[in-house]
């Protein structure tokens, strides 16, 4: 065996995002970087490079960790572009939730699709992710609502990974809407999720964390606890859509559960972020939400920051709020609309989005040990990434060692 490193990037300039890093983008120019078994085994100044098996010049490009797009309903059926035109003519989300309308039309659609059917609707816009530079993808169930539903969502989610070259991570979220064999019997349908279906599909290994919608059109406070004890008895992480059209306190209850994430949070409280510092709960940030439902109340950025909550930046991919397929443009949008720095976007998208996953240990940063996830860039500095709207500088891509070419067709 040889010591030689597998494939040895020069002529390229490093953002580790290493969030000890004192500038904050962990800036190394010129630079190199080498990989070994799939994983980050060196990376410093180029004249001291390590031999290596094989060499890829990048051509003065960036290299980021590869993004990580930490909260998406990518997988589903249909479209609602019709009600998307009726809130322009005056409808409201909720009253077209209350109408029947919202995600139970999209539950209508995922319900009538196999897993090929899902596949075939979802891998698209996986793909216009995966040519943005994303190698790990969060994706959650919740358009399904009953067992057998939710169970091709998941194994959709699974099926991803084995067709395009992306990690991904799967969400149970029984709990996203009440479907209608349950009109009126909220609680039953929070006991067929903890005792029925997410026992069942975690014993299928289709679970990786729980999440649930903790909101006035979803779930009550009580209810979403009950949803957090069943999962703690599987062991299984949990993270809340919390806080995005009212303070139901969804934050003080996840972090109280130990959770990787509270997710939207427009409505936090000073209280939720004190609790969130306290139990290192990531806040995850899905401009594109707000900017589709052209809500005015924006979540705490100065007072996250103030706490030292970590902030991840996420799409939220999702046929009702946020049709968005651009994790660059959800980083533009974060700094622009809510004032993160185009630092935070970028931390937002690379070491706290893979902390909102619990996968910081294995991904995020350029550190050696760390998986070889990594994006290259025709950029002329980090900023450039949430600086352009509608453009995408990624040039190639490298998952667990293997490079491709940025772009993907489907
Ligand atoms: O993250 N807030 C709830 N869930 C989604 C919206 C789902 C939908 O409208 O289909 C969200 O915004
Ligand atoms: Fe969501």
């Amino acid at each position: 065996m040889s010591d030689a490193v597998d494939l040895l990037f020069t002529n390229v300039n490093l953002a580790t995002m290493v969030p000890t890093a004192v500038d904050g983008y962990g800036e190394m120019p010129d630079a190199a970087l080498a990989v070994k078994d799939g994983r980050i085994a060196w990376l410093g100044a180029r004249r001291d490079a390590p031999p290596a098996t094989a060499e890829h010049d990048c051509g003065g490009a960036w290299m980021t960790p590869g993004l990580a797009d930490c909260h998406t309903h990518v997988v589903h059926a249909g479209n609602r572009s019709n009600e998307w035109e009726a809130r322009l003519n005056g409808a409201s989300y909720e009253d077209i939730a209350r109408q029947g309308g919202g995600i139970m039309s999209t539950v209508r659609a995922t319900r009538e699709a196999d897993v090929a059917a899902l596949l075939g609707q979802s891998l698209p816009r996986v793909a216009r992710l995966l040519c943005e530079g994303v190698t790990t993808l969060e994706i959650k169930s919740g358009y399904g609502l009953a067992l057998d539903a939710e169970a091709r969502m998941l194994r959709a989610a699974r099926a991803v990974a084995e067709r395009l070259p992306v990690r991904v991570v799967t969400t149970f979220l029984g709990a996203h809407a009440l479907p209608p064999e349950f009109a009126g019997r909220p609680d039953d349908y929070v006991t067929e999720v903890c005792e029925r279906m997410l026992p069942q599909l975690a014993q299928e290994g289709l679970v990786d964390a729980v999440d649930a919608f903790c909101e006035r059109i979803g779930f009550t406070h009580a209810q979403t606890e009950r949803i957090f004890l069943a999962a703690r008895a599987l062991k299984l992480p949990v993270k809340l859509h919390a806080e995005q059209l009212s303070d139901q306190q969804g934050a003080e209850l996840v972090a109280r559960h130990g959770g990787l994430s509270a997710d939207h949070l427009e409505y936090l409280s000073q209280a939720g972020i004190d609790a969130m510092a306290r139990a290192g709960t990531v806040a995850v940030l899905l401009p594109g939400a707000y900017y589709f439902l052209r809500e005015t109340r924006q979540p705490p950025i100065a007072a996250l920051r103030e706490a030292k909550v970590a902030m991840a930046v996420a799409t939220d991919c999702n046929p009702g709020t946020s049709p968005m397929t651009s994790l660059l443009l959800a980083m533009n949008m974060a700094c622009t609309l809510w004032r993160l720095t185009p630092q935070e976007a970028l931390l937002g998208a690379t070491i706290h989005a893979a902390r909102a996953l619990g996968l910081h240990e294995d991904i995020g940063s350029l550190e050696v040990g760390k998986r070889a996830d990594l994006a290259l860039w025709d950029i002329a500095r980090p900023a450039d990434l949430a600086y352009a709207m509608g453009s995408n500088p990624c040039r190639s891509v490298v998952n667990g060692g293997v490079l491709r070419a940025a772009h993907i067709s489907m």
